[in-house]
């Protein structure tokens, strides 16, 4: 009997529902080419639901989300509602309740798409970030007080354990390991300053290493020069492993040295439970139902989720079509640039899977 997997597809603001759409056509060609079956259920969490209803969630949005195979998220941010309100109450508060304590990004250059970086190529341009994405400065404590006066004060802190800090080296080392690239984990940190949270992670990486991952090579780099040399040696990287806030600023880094928000994707991933997959971009209000927008940061992040829900050969099989299209078809991968619609790709990836 042909595998099953349920889908909860949560199409978001923006572009993000133009975009997931597209990802959705690529994956039930992948499913009916490899032989397994995906059953889509669309959620309307966003800010529209938000103005309409006054809530960002429902309660029971995660109980009812845990029990699908997966999770498809287009983006959340709407322009009509306070920064925070959708990012903290749908994206972050879901990352958070389904313990999806992982945030993986691979920095792919594809063939074909133009990297800022001067002489650097496809062959220079290819690792992870493997970001924490359940502590940190997201969940540390923090708050006001005095606000609005001269002396008010406000905190927010970076807090760890070492639960969280173990359980994320944990799958970095493992995920390191699968890759058989270089077999070389970075650990980013900011040693130098944060002299107790980086010491935690730092000790933590190298008794974890020294212990059970012998054969695979550690190397530390400060944030601040981990970002002078995404740029100037990205050849040097094969899996990075950072905390929440630095893996979300660099990843940004990263994901323009790719070619931009067009390509990037990332996974939200408990190991253990349901993960969910989006393209890292963001809503582009401004791009909003034109059909401009560029899908292959969803379609890419479609084929993770295929990948971990363990269909491999059609997850490799719509990475490589993507390949085959950056460099053979699309003439940039900027909104309204690619030479093709956004529905136009989506066609292109789907009708060439291979
Ligand atoms: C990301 C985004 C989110 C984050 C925002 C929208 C809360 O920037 O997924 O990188 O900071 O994690
Ligand atoms: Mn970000």
């Amino acid at each position: 009997m042909s595998k099953s997997y349920n889908i909860a597809v949560l199409g978001g603001d923006g572009t993000g529902p133009e975009v997931v759409t597209e990802g959705v056509k690529v994956l039930q060609a992948a499913a009916d080419k490899y032989g397994f079956k995906l059953t889509i259920e669309d959620f309307d969490f966003g800010g529209a639901r938000y103005i309409a209803t006054g809530e960002a969630l429902p309660d029971s949005a995660s109980d009812e989300l845990s029990k699908f195979d997966a999770i498809f998220l287009g983006a959340i941010g709407h322009p009509d509602v306070k920064p925070g309100i959708l990012e903290k109450g749908i994206l972050l508060r879901l990352r958070f309740e389904l313990d999806q304590y992982i945030n993986l990004r691979p920095v792919k250059l594809y063939p074909g798409v133009e990297t800022p970086i001067k002489g650097k190529g496809p062959e220079e341009i290819d690792y992870v970030v493997v970001r924490e994405n359940s502590g940190g400065i997201y969940t540390g404590t923090g708050g006001f007080s005095m606000k609005g006066t001269d002396h008010e004060v406000a905190t927010q802190s970076m807090v760890y354990t070492r639960h969280q800090v173990d359980r994320c080296l944990k799958y970095a080392f493992d995920y390191t390991k699968r890759r058989k690239k270089r077999n070389t984990l970075g650990l980013v940190g900011k040693t130098n300053v944060l002299t107790y949270v980086f010491d935690l992670w730092e000790r933590a990486f190298n008794e974890m290493g020294e212990k059970d991952y012998a054969d695979i090579q550690r190397d530390y780099y400060h944030v601040d020069a981990a970002c002078m040399w995404m740029i100037k040696n990205p050849e040097w990287f094969d899996v990075l492993v950072t905390g929440n806030m630095f893996g979300d600023i660099i990843t940004d880094l990263g994901a323009i040295t790719q070619g931009g928000m067009g390509i990037a994707a990332g996974g939200n991933i408990n190991p253990e439970g349901v993960s969910m997959f989006e393209p890292i971009g963001g809503s582009a209000p401004k791009y909003t139902g034109q059909n401009v927008i560029n899908p292959l940061a969803a379609i890419c992040a479609g084929a993770m989720m295929l990948d971990t829900l363990g269909e491999t050969e059609a997850a490799i099989a719509i990475e490589k079509t993507v390949m085959e299209i950056t460099s053979t078809k699309l003439k940039s991968l900027a909104a309204g640039k690619m030479g093709y619609s956004t529905t136009e790709v989506g066609d292109l990836i789907a009708e060439n899977l291979k």
